[in-house]
């Protein structure tokens, strides 16, 4: 059995509270009842159910530049926006999950390491229209794309900087100042995973919130995900096997919890 699959049949049996019975954590009873479980319909996941269904539909290839961890799905670098738009951009649930937090929490500022289309950064940016949001991608053509999808979804408060990682995130810093909502989802190896995390970190207060993606994709993502949840500037750390939820919270018990999603 494949290590990805030992993972997922863990998590299922190790998380619980997917409904918030039982929790002793007033913070994550919040958290549980007031956001993962908001079922409640929006004007903006429309609006991105419907720029997501266009670029299914496109028929357009483009020439991608893969500055991260690879792919375990495509062997070119030319692809379909279709294709693409199937396979690595985020799930309606996570999505939806990603506006929740960011209403919710109502960051200043929001960082994303790895826009892709810009379906994420969309999702973040409508759900808290005040915030300041600055995504970072590396390849210029699927830049081109996210910015189609903020004119479509008429978010005015992005700015994307088409370039690598490496050279952009430590700029970032004179921008925003504080780290408020960072949405970790490109180039997933360990190294540079925790590299990312640990140049985030002096700039963090009480209220950040990081998020990881793919934290059980590989082997070296899970190590990852174990090293972030063992720094000691981490408090309360949330396992929803996509997704990886990390807070700074001084006043809260260290505590790691894997929740049903
Ligand atoms: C999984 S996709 C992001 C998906 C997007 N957040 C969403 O959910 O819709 C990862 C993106 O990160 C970009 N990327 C990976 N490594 C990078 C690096 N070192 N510098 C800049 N961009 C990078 C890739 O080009 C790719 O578009």
């Amino acid at each position: 059995m494949s290590n990805i699959i030992l993972n997922r049949l863990k998590y299922f049996i190790c998380s619980k509270h997917e409904k918030g019975f039982g929790i002793h954590s007033p913070f994550l009873f919040d958290l549980i009842t007031l956001i993962f479980n908001d079922k409640s319909d929006k004007v903006a996941y429309r609006k991105l159910d419907l720029i997501r269904k266009e670029l299914l539909e496109s028929d357009k290839i483009i020439s991608i530049t893969d500055f991260g961890a690879g792919s375990k799905i495509f062997q070119s670098n030319q692809r379909k926006v279709s294709e693409i738009t199937k396979y690595c951009t985020i799930k309606k649930k996570y999505g939806k999950l990603l506006y929740r937090l960011a209403a919710y929490y109502k960051p200043e500022s929001i960082l994303e390491l790895g826009t892709s289309f810009g379906i994420s950064t969309a999702y973040l940016a409508l759900g808290n229209p005040n915030a300041k949001v600055v995504t970072i991608e590396g390849c210029s053509e699927t830049s081109k794309i996210a910015q189609d999808t903020f004119t479509l979804a008429n978010a005015k408060n992005i700015t994307l900087v088409n370039g690598t990682f490496e050279e952009i995130l430590p700029l970032t810093f004179f921008d925003l100042h504080t780290l408020g909502i960072v949405y970790f989802d490109g180039n997933h190896t360990k190294k540079a995973t925790l590299n990312y995390f640990e140049q985030c970190i002096p700039y963090t207060n009480n209220e950040s919130l990081f998020i990881f993606d793919d934290i059980h994709w590989s082997e070296e993502m899970a190590e990852a995900w174990e090293e972030i949840k063992r720094n000691k500037n981490v408090t309360l750390t949330v396992d929803l096997f996509q997704l990886g939820l990390v807070y700074f919270h001084k006043e809260l018990t260290k505590q790691d919890f894997v929740i049903r999603f």
